[in-house]
């Protein structure tokens, strides 16, 4: 359906738990999440039932994120019933690809169609800094399992950081010459408590195709990104520009919190409850939050910061 401002809302980004085996430091605090209760949290059924909402009011679209969405025990089992809604035809999945060697397959099989996969550098020390407790050779193996595994499409995020990973952005960006693959450089965002880098290490896609200049602009590929191609490439190199130049005049997303919250923009307050509620009461509440979606999240730089009090793991990105 539209929302005031004429947007179509056609695509539902379903955290299904807060929780991250990794502690990136761009998204979430090192000590980890102040642990909500069980009963705070969406059950698989009320997941379900807040997607079928969504389907009924056209929603097509849907990404299971996290926190990392794989820790979650009974993700294969959520996966397989929320690709099964009707009204649900593209499906995807944000993860860090530490469980992929074991989940990529099953994940496949419950019907989800493409991965995308967050790799900020190369380098098995610097992994493990940005991480706090990653192993590269994981998140490798987890890769190599998700080209095994026949997705449709896979795409590598890489948070932009200055003086962390703005000297790999050519061996990022040339793994699209090796695999079929994309490789998406994101602006990084200025959340809630984490992510407090300081100001030199915020940096804008520009700065990539000044290091691509062989780089040759794509159509757009009616997401987030704007799409370069590199000569004899397999797959595009993709910038993400949520601070530099927001695209939220365009925005066709809205989204869920494990704690069942409605977010209908990332980087706004606006949350409502849906836990507890019958499917009817869903769909009614959700059809108000689209049509109220706000329509552009504000300034954001390093002084004007996120207005959400959520870390990214607590929204899903
Ligand atoms: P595709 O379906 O492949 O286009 O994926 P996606 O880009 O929608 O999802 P992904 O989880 O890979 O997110 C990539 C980056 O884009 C993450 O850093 C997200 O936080 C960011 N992002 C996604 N949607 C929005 C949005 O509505 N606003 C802002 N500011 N950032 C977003
Ligand atoms: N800024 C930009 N991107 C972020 N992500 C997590 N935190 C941030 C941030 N502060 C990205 C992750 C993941 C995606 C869901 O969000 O790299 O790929
Ligand atoms: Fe975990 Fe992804 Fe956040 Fe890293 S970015 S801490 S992998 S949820």
């Amino acid at each position: 359906m539209k929302d005031q401002f004429g947007r179509d809302i056609t695509y539902l980004r379903l955290s299904v738990t807060d929780r991250c085996n990794l502690r990136c430091r761009y998204c979430m605090p090192e000590e980890g999440v102040c642990k909500l209760t069980h009963n705070d949290m969406l059950t698989e059924d009320e997941m379900i039932m807040a997607v079928e909402a969504a389907a009924s009011l056209g929603i097509t679209k849907l990404r299971i994120t996290g926190g990392e969405p794989l820790v979650k025990k009974n993700i294969v089992s959520i996966c397989t019933r929320a690709c099964a809604v009707p009204g649900i035809t593209e499906t995807a999945i944000t993860t860090n690809g530490i469980l992929l060697p074991e989940l990529a397959k099953p994940l496949r099989e419950a019907g989800i169609q493409r991965i995308n996969l967050s790799l900020d550098t190369l380098d098995a020390e610097k992994y493990s800094r940005i991480t706090r407790r990653g192993e590269l050779t994981e998140a490798l193996a987890g890769f190599r399992a998700a080209l095994d595994a026949g997705f449709e499409k896979i795409k590598i995020n890489a948070v932009l950081i200055g003086g962390f990973n703005d000297d790999e952005v050519r061996p990022l960006a040339e793994l699209t010459k090796q695999y079929p693959i994309d490789v998406r450089f994101i602006e990084l965002m200025p959340m809630y408590d984490s992510g407090d880098f300081g100001e030199e290490a915020f940096i804008s896609c520009d700065s990539v195709l000044e290091q691509l200049p062989e780089a040759e602009a794509q159509g757009a590929d009616g997401g987030v990104a704007k799409l370069y191609r590199l000569p004899g490439a397999l797959g595009n190199v993709g910038l993400i520009s949520p601070v530099s130049s927001h695209f939220c005049g365009s925005c066709n997303r809205i989204r869920l919190t494990a704690d069942g919250r409605i977010k209908p923009c990332l980087h706004s307050d606006d949350e409502i409850r849906i836990k507890g509620m019958s499917k009817d009461e869903m769909t009614e509440t959700l059809k108000q939050a689209i049509f109220e979606k706000p329509k552009w999240h504000g300034e954001m730089s390093y002084a004007e910061r996120t207005h959400t009090h959520r870390d990214m793991n607590q929204i899903g990105g």
